[in-house]
């Protein structure tokens, strides 16, 4: 257990990222190359352009990921990758190199989802974690609440109707003109810090849901009308905006966040109470995905559950966000068991046609 050394890969949205973790959870080595110049330009992912900054970034960041490990690909147990859920285009970038390495170097392959990386990647940080936990997942595309019975085995407690709650960050800090060269979700937690979160009344999304499931696109509309009823332009850069202007920015991030994470805080609330009937012995809940990263969000959720008597397992902000870490990690957790794919066949000569 303690000799196996995975390298993970991940290409399924805007990240190419990669990293080599050991059995016993030591971090080897991570690297991250990020498209966050070519988002902002562009004003979000484009699956065509996200396809060919992974192509061209995937080759150096695996091997920048073996080189600080100091190995090589024949020195791993195994290579683990995210299979989903992703831009296709995306995904299949990083599925390649991973073949490619381990049809070269006769090594096995974990396939990895995405979700189940974020979520497990928590069982490295707090190696006392166990089997069942719940965990929330907060990210630009997923909005989950789940509770872990075992490896493999999660019920979805809730889930997103509409948008995911990183969207609804996103799409704020853009209509807010907050620059975006890094994601938008750290720009409205940082102006939000300025503002009134008392100041702007939006309401609550699905009050009379009495469930476990969220809904992001009417407070994303609700904070658009706000935005156009102000008069604040998108085209002025938050850089340029005079001192009344930034108020009212700031104003609206900070109240923007308070009903989003609020919305979190119900849903949570509910999510344990239901987790406890199936699961009596239900002690963490994890959270993580981008959004996750957020202090704001992590104070307020360590009142929820205080409350209900557990713990918050919160991994640090860069196994947060899209890492190859996760899914390294992943790998590990499947790769134990049993579950992976045997080695695929060496790559055939570029002549063989
Ligand atoms: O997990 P992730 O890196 O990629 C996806 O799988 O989607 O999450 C990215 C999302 C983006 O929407 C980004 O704005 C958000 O996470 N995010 C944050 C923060 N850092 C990243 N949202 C709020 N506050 C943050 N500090
Ligand atoms: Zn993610």
């Amino acid at each position: 257990n303690h000799d196996l050394v995975v390298l993970g890969i991940e290409t399924s949205c805007d990240d190419t990222a990669a990293a080599v973790v050991r059995g016993n959870g030591e971090i080897l080595s991570q690297v991250v190359s990020s498209q966050a110049d070519l988002l902002a330009r562009y004003g979000g992912v484009a699956p065509k352009m996200a396809e060919e900054a992974h192509i061209k970034a995937i080759d150096q960041v695996v091997q920048e990921a073996l080189d600080r490990a100091n190995l090589t690909a024949k020195n791993l147990s195994a290579v683990a990758v995210t299979i989903g859920p992703g831009l296709s285009l995306c995904l299949r970038v990083g599925v390649q190199k991973a073949h490619k390495l381990a049809g070269s170097f006769n090594l096995p392959i974990v396939g990895v989802h995405h979700m189940e990386a974020h979520t497990l990647v928590a069982r490295l940080t707090e190696r006392e974690l166990q089997f069942p936990f719940m965990a929330l997942l907060i990210s630009g595309g997923h909005n989950l609440l789940i509770l872990a019975r075992d490896l493999g085995q999660y019920i979805q407690l809730g889930t997103s109707i509409d948008d995911a709650i990183g969207e609804a960050y996103d799409k704020t800090a853009k209509w807010l003109g907050l620059d975006l060269r890094r994601s938008g979700g750290p720009a409205i937690e940082e102006l939000a810090r300025e503002g009134d979160a008392a100041s702007v009344k939006f309401s609550t999304p699905m009050q009379h849901h009495k469930d476990c499931n969220f809904s992001y696109a009417g407070l994303k509309t609700q904070v658009r009308l706000a935005i156009q009823s102000r008069n604040i332009n998108a085209e002025t850069p938050i850089s340029s905006a005079n001192s009344q202007d930034r108020v009212a920015r700031a104003d609206i991030a900070a109240s923007f966040q308070r009903v989003a994470v609020l919305h979190l805080e119900e849903r949570c609330e509910r999510a344990i109470e239901w987790a406890r009937r199936i699961e009596p012995s239900i002690e963490h809940l994890v959270v993580s995905g981008g959004v996750a990263s957020n202090k704001y969000v992590r104070a307020r959720l360590d009142t929820v559950v205080k409350k209900k008597n557990i713990q918050l397992v919160c991994p640090p902000p860069s196994l947060c966000t899209d890492n190859g870490v996760m899914v390294a990690w992943a790998g590990i957790e499947h790769f134990r068991v049993g579950r992976f794919d045997p080695p695929p066949p060496a790559e055939l000569p570029v002549d063989f046609m």
